[in-house]
């Protein structure tokens, strides 16, 4: 019985070790370096960590303390004692340059696992790519029985690209809790996310507490729920509760602060002044160039801005500040007064974008403002009031980061800037010697869509995650050095809830954080496409929601010689199978295969696409009307 018993534990063991061995170690980011050794170690009830740091190190490995009992259900205690333990977290006493401060070397063998790192944030990101290496299952929030908990033996150098490695939040749009705020900052920091950039303050909402200012919450946080699709929405009755929304006391925000330094993230807070800033009108009508001219209201979702093809956007309200008005410098002066005491990141966003400057060209005070201060057009003032509030926000100790738009008539002195209207505006602040982050909308724009419209919930543009994944932080020919690097957006006009916020996100932040982590030498799309297909595993644990779009197929569409739709498909994951159906049915593996193009049925109504894999499916069904493909033929 003994024997049986043995021999069932050793296959039990052989076959455990025959699957890890058989894994390859699949990380994002990629690292720097990664040499993969015969062998697994394994965790188990008695595994510990070593770690001889009291501070920051220690909190780092009762990290990964939690992390790993949480799903295997094994004490694994935190402990200096290097003979009782098998994961040692070791702050390297001779620093390696090479590493710099957040770099690191992990090694496991089949005894033991070792990250060493000149700093905590190293260790804790060593950490990050140890967890990757281990069963899916480790990311269960309970106990799993019956997983070998294995990772292959691997010796691992990594550092990153770039310092500043970032995601912006917009929880103005929508208002997102404490609780949904950390949880963000969570999954920012599994993939080695180091800066969460806060869009505090919009037309929709004012989210931070400003105790000099309590109009700006207890007005300025709020608007009526509306459902459907955001700018399309009704405008609000007065008789609809303006109860939507909420703000970030100041112990909020010192707590998220403190969270997201214990994953070692910094937060970027923006106050987007002087366009977007209804919510702040709202609250202090005064601050417009036109106030009493009607009663101001936070936005709801309701149209009050128009975009024309021309692109001279205008304001049916007045939603800027007035540069010509000094109540708006002492307002601004308070605000940023309280937000430099909160957040100690070296940096305040100032916004800057998109001001709808119609009401400016009429007001009598910026006209005056122009003779006085010799401005010669709105861009002067624009410029006139950025290089103000460089000021304030400097005489606050911090410095001045805005979007693109700040460059329109001369730069503030100290200012860096963060180019969204693709590269061209890093390329000329780069040229000015000034600080560059990039966020080009054409690559890191994750309010996009991310398939085909006919099945996304509808935004105005399309981000594919293969397009995602050529973002570039580094335009030829540029200094790289004036790049402090690159970040994703997440504004959230469409996002109502966080398990759409997940969708949004992932698997596009995947290739970003691979776009300022890893060399760019390194990154390879279909390597990548392996990669996010382990994520998606654990993200299935951890029920985390995800994407499937880049599995669904491209449409591209021509006209034939008799005017009928020619529909191209393209996938961007290789080596899948797409069926396709013209009579309203469901297409399976059994309906005609898509090979060349294909011209439309002449009284087809829609065209249903599916895409399979080994002959299963895994992509969505495409329900795409012929009414559609037509007008993207320009047929008529
Ligand atoms: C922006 O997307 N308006 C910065």
């Amino acid at each position: 019985m003994r024997y049986i018993f043995l021999v069932f534990c050793s296959m039990l063991l052989l076959s455990a070790r025959a699957t890890a061995q058989g894994g390859e170690p699949v990380i994002i980011p990629e690292p720097v370096s990664l040499i993969r050794n015969e062998g697994v170690f394994m965790l188990h009830e008695n595994t510990a960590i070593q770690v001889a740091d009291a501070g920051s190190a220690n909190k780092v490995a009762s990290y990964l303390s939690g992390m790993l009992s949480a799903a295997t259900g094994f004490p694994v205690p935190v402990t200096k004692e290097a003979a009782s333990a098998d994961i040692h977290l070791i702050m390297m006493k001779e620093k390696d340059p090479e590493l710099g401060k957040e770099g690191y070397l992990l090694s496991v063998t089949a005894q033991s696992v070792t990250i060493s790192a000149n700093e905590p944030a190293g260790l804790f990101y060593g950490v990050q790519s140890f967890l990757q290496l281990l069963p899916a299952e480790i990311e269960s929030k309970t106990t799993v029985k019956n997983v070998s908990w294995t990772a292959p033996c691997v010796e691992v150098k990594d550092y990153p690209r770039f310092g500043w490695r970032g995601l912006m939040f917009d929880v103005s749009r929508h208002f997102f809790t404490k609780e949904e705020v950390k949880k963000f900052i969570d999954d920012m920091a599994r993939y080695k996310f180091n800066l969460l950039h806060l869009h505090l303050t919009d037309d929709q909402g004012w989210r931070i507490e400003i105790k000099s200012l309590p109009k700006l919450t207890s007005v300025g946080a709020w608007n009526v729920k509306k459902t459907g699709t955001f700018n399309y929405f009704s405008k609000p009755e007065p008789d609809e509760p303006r109860d939507y929304g909420g703000f970030y006391t100041h112990d909020d925000i010192r707590e998220i602060v403190q969270y997201a330094q214990e994953q070692f993230i910094n937060i970027l807070p923006e106050v987007d002044v002087p366009g977007h800033s209804l919510a702040a009108i709202a609250s202090y009508p005064e601050l417009s160039c036109t106030p009493g001219a009607e009663k101001y209201h936070v936005n709801s979702g309701e149209k009050f801005m128009v975009w024309p093809p021309s692109g001279h956007f205008y304001g049916l309200v007045d939603n800027t500040l007035c540069p010509a008005n000094e109540k708006v410098y002492a307002f601004l002066d308070k605000v940023f007064t309280e937000v430099a005491q909160l957040f100690p990141f070296e940096y305040i966003h100032m916004g800057g974008d998109e001001t709808a400057r119609n009401f400016w060209e009429k007001s009598a005070a910026i006209k005056a403002l122009m003779q006085r201060e010799k401005l010669k057009n709105l861009d002067e003032v624009q410029s006139y009031f950025v290089k103000r509030v460089e000021k304030i926000i400097e005489s606050k100790g911090k410095k001045m980061i805005g979007w693109d738009e700040i460059l329109q008539g001369g730069l503030a002195p100290n200012a860096a800037v963060m180019s969204w209207r693709g590269i061209k505006g890093g390329i000329e602040a780069a040229k000015q010697k000034h600080e560059v982050v990039m966020s080009p909308s054409t690559h890191a724009y994750l309010d996009y869509m991310q398939g085909d419209a006919v099945t996304e919930p509808p935004v105005y543009a399309t981000l594919r995650l293969q397009k995602t994944y050529e973002f570039e932080p580094v335009p030829n020919g540029i200094d790289p050095a004036y790049i402090k690097g690159g970040q994703a957006n997440l504004w959230t006009e469409q996002v109502y809830n966080t398990r759409h916020l997940q969708y949004m996100l992932w698997p596009r932040a995947f290739a970003v954080a691979e776009s300022v982590w890893s060399p760019k030498e390194k990154k390879n799309w279909d390597s990548f496409v392996g990669r996010v297909e382990k994520q998606f595993e654990r993200f299935d644990v951890a029920e985390k929601k995800y994407s499937p779009a880049m599995y669904d197929p491209v449409f591209k569409v021509t006209k034939s010689a008799k005017n009928l739709p020619v529909v191209e498909l393209n996938t961007e994951v290789k080596g899948l199978n797409i069926y396709y159906s013209f009579d309203n049915s469901f297409p399976d593996k059994f309906y005609p295969e898509y090979k060349r193009p294909v011209t439309v049925p002449k009284d087809a109504v829609a065209m249903k696409v599916i895409t399979y894999r080994n002959g299963k499916p895994i992509g969505r069904m495409i329900v795409m009307p012929v009414a559609e493909l037509k007008k993207r033929a320009g047929i008529k």
